[in-house]
């Protein structure tokens, strides 16, 4: 409003200004002429000067309504004009404030392809982010206390067992509290691992690596655990594989993760299989096992922390359901994939992931 106002001040001050100078010459010029036709008749002097006067009035009272017009216009325009801009910005304002107490399902109404409706969208955009990242902590903090009852009841429940003499004080209990230490230990671990890959709080050192040196090496590691459980370990790796980009640790970890979980979830007997095949521009390594498979349904959920397929069975094998999560990020950092295929229970499952040749 107060723009506008200015607008039309300027206006018509400008306006009586150049009526003001401009008037009473060209009016003079005018009038010239009417004298030199009408002769020179008596009183004609004081005619023109009342002409004048009058024609002045009218100038001025022409100018004073079209400013009122103005004024009345400015009133309206700006109502209307403001309205439409302020409206979105406060709902914005009152939004981002109920967004801050704590309300994160708040959301504005964005219409429009202008920039306020672009900046309504990309409000509601953050806003239903925060709600997401919100509900990701809240189920984080669950799972993880779920996570830490379970061993920490059995502990507990030893203890009391030993207090009360329900059980006896002999190695074998000692062994149970020892393991269900250990699952603890190995859980805070893994939860330490899965906030650094997720902050991404880890330096990637890529380099050209020869990935067939290296599944070898894990392969060597890991032999005696696939024999003690007589699971057949085989590599199926063409020779000349090119480098790839990458950080000779973390896909050490990556690949240790995934064929202790082909290990852990094939029954004696079975095989797992570690191939390599270069698919331009990447390079694809898989890890198939003859295991208990998985159900299609929980394929897309894999790698989502603390995703188990059956959560009791898992329990019972140590496992927690991060291994995945952090191999995914790890993966992911290095700009490839990973995803996994089964044809469904007991038919086994293949897990692979994809590297950018070097
Ligand atoms: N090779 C496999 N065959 C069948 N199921 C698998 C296989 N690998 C993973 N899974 C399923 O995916 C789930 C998630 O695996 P992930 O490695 O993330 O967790 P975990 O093995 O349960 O625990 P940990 O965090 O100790 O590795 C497992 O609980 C299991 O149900
Ligand atoms: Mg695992």
């Amino acid at each position: 409003m107060a723009s506008y106002l200015i607008v039309i001040l300027v206006g018509v001050v400008t306006l009586i200004a150049a009526v003001e100078a401009v008037i009473p010459t060209a009016f003079n010029r005018h009038l010239l002429g009417m004298q030199q036709m009408m002769g020179s008749m008596h009183g004609l002097e004081e005619m023109s000067s009342d002409l004048f006067t009058n024609f002045r009035d009218a100038v001025t009272e022409a100018l004073l309504f079209s400013t009122t017009a103005a004024l009345v216009s400015a009133l309206i325009v700006s109502f209307f004009v403001s309205r439409r801009v302020v409206t979105p910005i406060r709902q914005m304002m009152e939004a981002s404030r109920r967004i801050a107490a704590g309300r994160y399902q708040e959301r504005v109404e964005a219409v429009g392809t202008d920039e306020l409706g672009q900046l309504a969208r990309s409000f509601n955009q953050m806003a239903s982010t925060l709600e997401q990242t919100e509900a990701m902590r809240r189920d984080l903090i669950a799972n993880v206390a779920h996570e830490l009852r379970t061993p920490l009841a059995s502990i507990k429940g030893y203890m009391e067992g030993m207090i009360d003499g329900v059980l006896p004080a002999e190695p074998d209990t000692y062994q149970q509290i020892y393991q269900e230490a250990d699952r603890l230990q190995r859980l805070v671990n893994d939860l330490q691992e899965l906030s650094r890959v997720e902050a991404g709080a880890f330096k990637l050192e890529c380099h050209p690596l020869a990935i067939s040196d290296l599944i070898q090496r894990i392969a060597a590691h890991l032999r005696p655990q696939f024999e003690e459980k007589s699971v057949s370990l085989n590599l199926n790796l063409p020779a000349n594989l090119p480098p790839v980009l990458a950080d000779n640790d973390r896909i050490s970890q990556v690949l240790l993760n995934l064929a202790g979980n082909a290990l852990q979830y094939t029954p004696s007997g079975g095989t797992v299989t570690v191939s390599a095949a270069v698919q331009q521009p990447e390079l694809i390594i898989s890890i198939s096992d003859s295991g208990i498979g998985i159900p299609g349904m929980h394929l897309p959920h894999l790698f989502n922390r603390f995703y188990r397929v059956d959560k009791s069975r898992s329990r019972a094998g140590g496992g927690s359901g991060i291994g995945l999560t952090i191999a995914k990020h790890l993966i992911e950092a290095h700009d490839g994939h990973i995803w996994a295929e089964s044809a469904g229970e007991g038919k086994g499952s293949t897990f692979s992931f994809a590297l950018p040749l070097a």
